[in-house]
């Protein structure tokens, strides 16, 4: 059951309109790393949970995402905040003329800039990524096995971390910057939160399931034997110290795959049989021009 609270999690304030920057924003929105993305897949890990603690921390982390959309909801907002009025009548009055015409000036650059929040979206946030794809539950990749959608959680907090801060490089603007900075932090927060939900796991690694076959859990298949970097790949996992690795040469130890029979199979001489009769009604050529033992009409017997 959910209440609305009609405050938001944290301030949003934005200084002036900017369509261009809304438009990036919407990556946070309805992209594949944004905060619709990032709700969906703790709320749906957290129905398919049966750990009362698990579950729980899913839940409170999906209900904040949520509150998160509803701030970078907020922020698209006030980036438009102008374009909803003036900028909007003016396109809706008369942009298909003045635009075809070449005559749009500001709005013109300002429309392309802002692409389907302002055109589309007519000054609101899209359920789309930054260059216009719609959402889709693709986005999610929750596999029901906790060890697995933990590591993938921490990732995903990872990647919305990442994409804050290519955003907060680029907005010029500081109430918005001070609002993406309390989103940014909390996917470092939400980070922490899966790091220490998948060390409450007593050997969480690897999945205990089916043991993996330890004559190859520890050997590093060094596959380039050239060139300067080859062995440095595994001087640094090595160096860790977390597990003992043992590099050895790349080698094809297994059989010969098994080739398919080159006899053709009956479903493909099937399709031929159809292809002749069907080649033979249509051009009156008999059976025997077509598998070569008479010649065709017009053709010299030799
Ligand atoms: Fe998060």
């Amino acid at each position: 059951m959910f209440f609305h609270n009609k405050k938001l999690q944290y301030t949003v304030h934005v200084d002036a309109p900017n369509p261009a920057f809304a438009k990036m924003c919407l990556e946070q929105f309805g992209g594949p790393n944004g905060e619709l993305a990032a709700a969906m897949r703790y709320f749906t890990q957290a129905w398919a949970e049966s750990d009362l603690p698990r579950r729980d921390m899913l839940l409170d982390i999906a209900t904040e995402e949520l509150s998160h959309l509803e701030m970078i909801s907020q922020i698209i907002g006030g980036l438009l905040k102008g374009t909803k009025t003036a900028m909007i009548d003016e396109l809706e009055g008369g942009y298909l003329g003045d635009f075809l015409e070449g005559k749009g000036g500001d709005y013109e650059k300002a429309a392309w800039d802002s692409g389907t929040v302002l055109l589309a979206g007519g000054g609101g946030a899209r359920l789309t990524d930054s260059m216009g794809a719609p959402w889709t539950a693709a986005y999610i990749d929750t596999i029901g096995h906790p060890l697995a959608d933990l590591r993938s959680d921490i990732a995903a907090e990872a990647r919305a971390k990442a994409l804050y801060d290519r955003l907060l490089k680029l907005c010029p603007d500081a109430g918005a910057k001070d609002a993406l900075t309390f989103l940014m932090t909390r996917e470092v927060a939400h980070q922490k939160m899966f790091e220490s939900a998948l060390a409450a796991i007593p050997n969480n690694f690897p999945s205990s399931n089916y043991p993996p076959d330890e004559r190859f859990t520890h050997a590093y298949f060094n596959e380039s034997t050239d060139g300067q970097a080859s062995d440095k790949g595994y001087d640094m996992v090595s160096a860790q110290g977390l597990w003992e690795f043992q590099k050895s040469e790349a080698k094809a130890g297994g059989n010969e795959p098994d080739l398919p029979d080159p006899k053709p199979s009956v479903a493909s001489s099937m399709i031929q049989q159809r292809i002749d009769e069907a080649l033979r009604q249509t051009s009156r050529v008999s059976q025997g021009e077509i598998d070569g033992s008479k010649p065709a009409v017009g053709v010299k017997a030799k």
